[in-house]
């Protein structure tokens, strides 16, 4: 069928639905009427989707119980925010935690706390990612011998402010630290442990990207890509190694409330990140691709379906809303000053 003869289809239609109901519209108010039904029969499965999701697995109970996975689990950036939110509600579940992360003395409290809390035993790695590919071998050594079950891959870093990709200060060691914490984390850990879990015939992967890697994302170009290829891997992941007994999952969160996104204050639109963590556990081996909350799940069916051809209407209100904070940034006026001085 031609353009024209669907166009004379749509207008052969409107004619005869227009005698039937007595509903008088114009042919613009008909091609809207017809989108808009196009559009709500194209998302029924996805609403019944997320009914089963939100509602019916939780209470059913069928989500991934990690217990029965391994003895450990491990979690990239547990110190703080979405990654420490993942270990304690892991060591609540009375599994041994291993945390990662720059910062020892916020491990060695928190690996405290999990275990006078929960009675698991932790291990804490204490290591910066952005040092380079020599830390791997120091991860490998001390997981040495444990029995690991969960790979939770949190870690990631966000831009001190939004910049040009010419403009940030430091540009090149900024764009190495973006794939040093953003991409190689979630390739060799995901590497190092794969292998046990696939040899035992269970375990769990949680990858963490993010809603702008989801869509273009000016003014954050490196964060946007590097989150772009975390959820493309886990997603490839995942289906390559659906018959392994291993699930494979990628979070792509939007705003939660935590140092990084800087909202101190939870919302209805942005969950603390023990909320959000609680929920993102009843999602394990129910979605291999998922973003947890309600209204962020809303973000990502707007851009997935089209609506209001949303893909390049939210990059450009992005853009508009990162050209603003970029205008109004402190912590860039300050580097800007800085660097007259020098
Ligand atoms: N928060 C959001 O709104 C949001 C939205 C979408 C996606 N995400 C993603 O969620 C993940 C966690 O974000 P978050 O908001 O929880 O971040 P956060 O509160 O800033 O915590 C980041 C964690 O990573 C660790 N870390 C940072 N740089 C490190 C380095 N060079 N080496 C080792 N560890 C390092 C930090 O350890 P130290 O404390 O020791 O520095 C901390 O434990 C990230 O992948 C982020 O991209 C977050």
């Amino acid at each position: 069928m031609d353009y024209l003869q669907l166009w004379n289809f749509i207008l052969w239609a409107g004619g005869t639905f227009r005698s039937f109901t007595f509903l008088e519209l114009s042919y613009l108010e008909w091609i809207g009427l017809l989108w808009t039904l196009a559009w709500i029969v194209y998302c029924i499965p996805y609403f019944i989707n997320t009914l089963y999701c939100i509602w019916i697995a939780p209470v059913l109970g069928h989500y991934a119980n990690l217990r029965k996975m391994g003895k450990w689990a491990v979690v990239t950036g547990a110190s703080d925010g979405i990654g420490k939110a993942y270990a304690e509600e892991i060591a609540r579940l009375g599994v041994n935690v291993v945390l990662i992360s720059r910062s020892k003395s916020k491990l060695d409290d928190l690996a405290r706390e999990l275990g006078e809390k929960f009675g698991v035993q932790t291990k804490v790695v204490s290591v910066d990612f952005t040092e380079g590919l020599h830390i791997y071998d120091e991860i490998q050594k001390e997981l040495e011998g444990l029995e690991i079950g969960t790979l939770v891959n949190n870690i990631g870093i966000f831009y001190p402010y939004v910049e040009y990709f010419t403009e940030r200060p430091n540009a090149r060691k900024h764009s190495q630290d973006m794939i040093f914490c953003n991409v190689f984390p979630v390739t060799f850990m995901t590497h190092m442990i794969l292998p046990q879990m696939c040899s035992r015939g269970r375990g769990v992967i949680i990858n963490i990207g993010s809603y702008l890697g989801t869509i273009p994302c000016p003014l954050n170009s490196m964060y946007s890509g590097t989150k772009a290829f975390t959820e493309r891997f886990t997603e490839s992941l995942s289906m390559e190694y659906e018959k392994s007994g291993v699930i494979i999952q990628a979070v792509i969160p939007e705003y939660v409330s935590t140092r990084m996104s800087g909202v101190t204050k939870p919302s209805w639109t942005t969950p603390s990140a023990k909320e959000y963590v609680r929920k993102a556990l009843k999602t394990v081996g129910v979605e291999s691709r998922t973003s947890v909350y309600i209204p962020h799940r809303l973000a990502i069916l707007a851009h997935e379906t089209g609506i209001f051809l949303w893909r390049r209407f939210g990059s450009r209100a992005i853009f508009n809303v990162f050209l603003h904070l970029r205008a109004n940034s402190k912590h860039r006026l300050a580097v800007l000053k800085q660097s007259q001085r020098t």
